[in-house]
């Protein structure tokens, strides 16, 4: 039976990191999979995390079912550091989730199963978004986001886009750190955005995988919290892969607010139900590190002050690349403006190969770079190879 199957591609991001991992050459640079590391290469487990391992090892006491909604404290930490106290907290529904990835499969199954099932999505954009979204039965429809030649978000394009839309449509918006493009919206564009929304009736889905890698904890949901202030109800998918530095421990939520408590109960349980019937509950470890560490004021302050570090090294990164690249690619000088771990390059996809094969640089087809995958030592050398295409 297994014969009526067809070999399926492999991820093609995904696959850099074996290949990458192959590559014997000294002077190899890996900018691909969006995993930060630091000036040494390594990616660093946080203090804050090491510390709060080292808790629970001691004080955890079971390892029973945490149920599919997860930790409730969790949960409750975790809005708390994404949406303040914009909205009344009885109105939001939370359920833990297996990572970012986890987050946007139960929102795209929730929104099936309401009915809506179109969602906008701009391009270019995370490759795994749509992904995600097909199998959950969504129709996807499209509009162009960024001008890679310019490196410039076409917030045109957003504006009409959302004019366009039928009521119920889902939009997905990146809540800042845009993947794969860098690109920002600038607070008055969040303004327009969410009156848009709201007039228009469309249901926001917020992908916010990069708290504290663009301009810092708080600045980087300030469009998301005006967005929830202004629409009635949406969907806001966290990650807490890299602004915890939890990548395999699969750690994230989808959070609904809306209407009053009773809708918030009823989205809960349809979130839960989601779950059950997918993976029926979420694994531990990941959520009790993040709990431990938001609900200690002294663990909280020191993994803010380790990922502001994290987020000052790409800042400097981004303007040692810009100030190379720009004297070649003159709208490149625009990645020192840009947020979080990526940017993309105008480079065919036959330059892509190059880089790869004849200099040892690896980054995805489409011309992204993961930032925080370069030391700053670095930077000169690979400008080097980017600039002899
Ligand atoms: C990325 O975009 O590189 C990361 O979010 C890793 C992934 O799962 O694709």
């Amino acid at each position: 039976m297994f014969d009526t199957l067809a070999r399926q591609p492999d991820d093609p991001l995904l696959a850099l990191i074996g290949l990458f991992r192959m590559d014997e050459r000294p002077g190899k640079a890996d900018l691909g999979v969006g995993v930060y590391r630091d000036e040494t290469g390594r990616t660093p487990i946080f203090r804050a995390v090491k510390a709060a391992e080292k808790r629970l090892l001691e004080t955890q006491d079971t390892k029973a079912y945490v149920g599919p909604e997860g930790d409730l404290v969790f949960l409750d930490h975790l809005w708390t550091l994404v949406g303040g106290d914009v909205v009344e907290r009885s109105h939001v529904a939370g359920v833990q989730t297996p990572g970012g990835s986890g987050a946007l499969r139960l929102a795209a199954d929730l929104i099936k199963r309401m009915g809506g099932a179109r969602i906008w999505l701009g391009l270019p954009s995370w490759p795994n978004h749509a992904p995600i979204f097909k199998a959950a039965g969504l129709e996807i429809a499209t509009y162009e986001f960024f001008d890679i030649p310019s490196q410039s978000v076409l917030f045109d394009n957003v504006v009409q886009t959302f004019e366009g839309a039928r009521a119920g449509d889902a939009v997905l918006l990146h809540a800042s750190c845009h993947n794969p493009t860098g690109g920002v919206l600038s607070q008055p564009q969040w303004l327009e955005i969410a009156a848009l929304a709201a007039e228009r009736g469309l249901l926001p889905l917020v992908d916010l995988a990069y708290q504290g890698f663009g301009r810092g904890l708080d600045p980087d949901v300030a469009g998301l919290r005006h967005l929830l202030t202004v629409v009635p109800e949406a969907l806001v998918a966290v990650s807490c892969s890299k602004s915890f530095g939890l990548y395999r421990e699969r750690t994230g939520a989808i959070f609904a607010p809306t209407t009053s408590p009773v809708a918030a109960d009823v989205v809960r349980s349809n979130l839960a139900g989601l779950a059950r019937t997918s993976y029926s509950m979420p694994p531990d470890h990941g959520a009790a590190v993040v709990c431990t560490i938001l609900s200690d004021p002294a663990l909280a302050r020191d993994w803010a002050e380790e990922l502001e570090g994290m987020r000052q090294r790409m800042t400097g990164i981004r303007r040692a690349l810009a100030e190379g690249l720009r004297t070649r690619w003159q709208s490149l000088g625009a990645i020192a403006d840009q947020e979080g771990m990526f940017s993309m390059l105008p480079l065919t996809q036959a330059e892509v190969l190059r880089l790869r094969t004849e200099h040892g640089i690896y980054m995805p087809g489409s011309g992204r770079i993961n930032i925080a995958g370069l030391k700053t030592t670095e930077v000169a050398d690979v400008v080097g190879k980017f600039m002899s295409l």
